[in-house]
């Protein structure tokens, strides 16, 4: 049997059940997920791949899973597309992207191998590679890899050189950007060119840090053009946190413009201020949206998934985003609105200490419009009972949104609390939270700020609350969503 044929043998026979997963947020039918992967459209279809280790809820050999959508709220499985099964990636078919060619759906993706040196001992090397497929099975190219890091200049990183974002330039060659570091630490992408797809030139650093402050190697690296601005999206590794930037685990989005194949980068911003949210990727629909999607955890703390979960990993709600006043702005995709029930609209006045229950629900889209000014804080309960919650606080004295989640169900010291400072966007107007069984996605102000939190509370906990320091005229607008 091969690596392939097993991986999709074991999920037939050992798929978790439906009840136990999140509703409409993309996970493995069994074991582990990371980042998404090849997130493209492919004959009018929507593809997502993703870092799949289906034996375990832990990290392990990675293969690809895939699914296919034509909303990106419905999900249909398809076969696991690749495995572990080859020389130039016996140690795992890392991160990558996709694109359509020549009627083909193209998978470019980083190929980990090891090699024995003459002195017996293992090196590690990761290396781009090729596959392609009819939407439904892949084939590997046989001259992999295509980019050996081998070939790599002397001061860049063999081991650290993966997760190539893949696109055709504007003149019209295929470019690869792959994420690296140099040898002394600092992280680069790294810009190939290709007119066939399988014989690849090195064309140059595209982008640098040169400011010391985002880390010491990018991973998964998203680039792309919106109007006149370019943007790129990475994930850097060993972040030190300062400013709006929180924590080692996050994603740093760049304002900038290719000038002459190279990045110049003129803003950089977190883009998203919660605890779980990795290696995004994005993709352009037929009708021009910008979708971005990212794996809902993060590296630092895998110790909140349950033990005993047969299944870790959530993706994120595919988001639309735009570039506003050199910001990345991002709401979830509108196809949800297709899935609301039991509507609930209404305009209320809380006054201090005054407590408002609305009607609960766990896998919920809720709106609170902040009719007037003049509250000091507003807390928000979602997922909750006597015992559990996870609150939101928005206060205006400090200009920040707190996000509490002590006591949603952990078993483990894990991070927690969590500020988001809202100076810089005002007075707070608008939260949109988009819940499911298992995670907390919030929007604030249409999108100029998020905070994705996965909670794993007993599902029963499905309360929601308000409350108010002085006076709030607050528009209230509630739907379940049902698949
Ligand atoms: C990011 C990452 C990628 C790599 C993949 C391995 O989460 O570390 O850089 O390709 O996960 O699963």
């Amino acid at each position: 049997m091969t690596l392939l044929s097993e991986a999709n043998e074991y999920i037939k026979n050992n798929r978790v059940s439906k009840d136990e997963l999140p509703v409409f947020h993309v996970t493995a039918p069994v074991g582990w997920m990371n980042d998404p992967n090849g997130f493209s459209v492919y004959k009018n279809r929507i593809h997502l791949f993703y870092q799949f280790h289906p034996y375990s809820s832990e990290w392990g050999p990675m293969h690809w899973g895939h699914y296919v959508s034509d909303d990106m709220v419905k999900w249909q499985e398809e076969a696991v597309a690749l495995a572990p099964d080859e020389s130039f990636d016996n140690k795992g078919c890392f991160s990558g992207t996709a694109i359509e060619s020549g009627g083909k759906h193209i998978l470019v993706y980083t190929g980990v191998y090891e090699v024995r040196q003459p002195d017996g001992k293992p090196e590690t090397y990761q290396s781009q590679c090729l596959a392609h497929g009819d939407g439904h099975t892949y084939s590997k190219y046989s001259g992999n890899p295509v980019i050996d890091a081998k070939g790599l200049p002397k001061e860049c990183s063999r081991v650290d050189f993966r997760d190539p974002k893949i696109f055709v330039g504007q003149d019209g060659k295929y470019k690869l950007i792959a994420g690296n570091k140099t040898i002394d630490g600092r992280p680069q992408l790294l810009l190939f060119e290709s007119e066939n797809l399988t014989s690849w030139d090195y064309a140059g650093i595209f982008a640098s840090d040169t400011t010391g402050q985002f880390g010491h190697m990018w991973e998964c690296p998203d680039y792309f053009k919106m109007d006149d601005t370019d943007v790129v999206i990475v994930s850097p590794l060993n972040m030190t946190s300062g400013g709006q930037f929180h924590n080692g685990n996050n994603v740093v989005g760049f304002i900038g413009k290719v000038i002459d194949d190279r990045f110049v980068m003129s803003s950089a911003q977190q883009i998203d201020y919660g605890f779980d949210f990795y290696a995004p990727q994005s993709l352009e629909l037929p009708d021009g949206r910008r979708i971005l999607i990212a794996w809902m955890q993060s590296w630092d703390m895998l110790k909140s998934i349950p033990e005993g979960n047969r299944w870790a990993g959530m993706m994120t709600l595919p988001r639309e985003i735009s570039v506003v006043d050199n910001t990345i702005i991002q709401n979830p995709i509108r196809e949800l609105n297709n899935y609301r029930t039991n509507a609930e609209n209404k305009a209320v006045t809380i006054e201090d200490g005054c407590s408002l229950s609305i009607a609960g629900g766990r896998v919920i889209d809720l709106t609170i419009d902040i009719a007037s000014a003049g509250y000091e804080e507003i807390k928000i309960l979602l997922a909750s009972d006597e015992t559990h919650n996870i609150e939101f606080s928005v206060c205006e004295l400090l200009q920040e949104i707190i996000c509490d989640r002590t006591m949603a169900g952990w078993t483990h010291d894990i991070n927690c609390v969590r500020k988001i400072k809202t100076a810089d966007i005002g007075v707070v107007k608008k939260l949109r939270f988009i819940m499911d069984r298992y995670s907390v996605e919030l929007f604030v102000n249409g999108g100029v700020k998020t905070f994705t939190s996965t909670i794993y509370t007993p599902l029963n906990a499905s309360g929601i609350s308000i409350w108010c320091k002085k006076k709030a005229a607050v528009h209230i607008e509630k739907y379940d969503i049902q698949i």
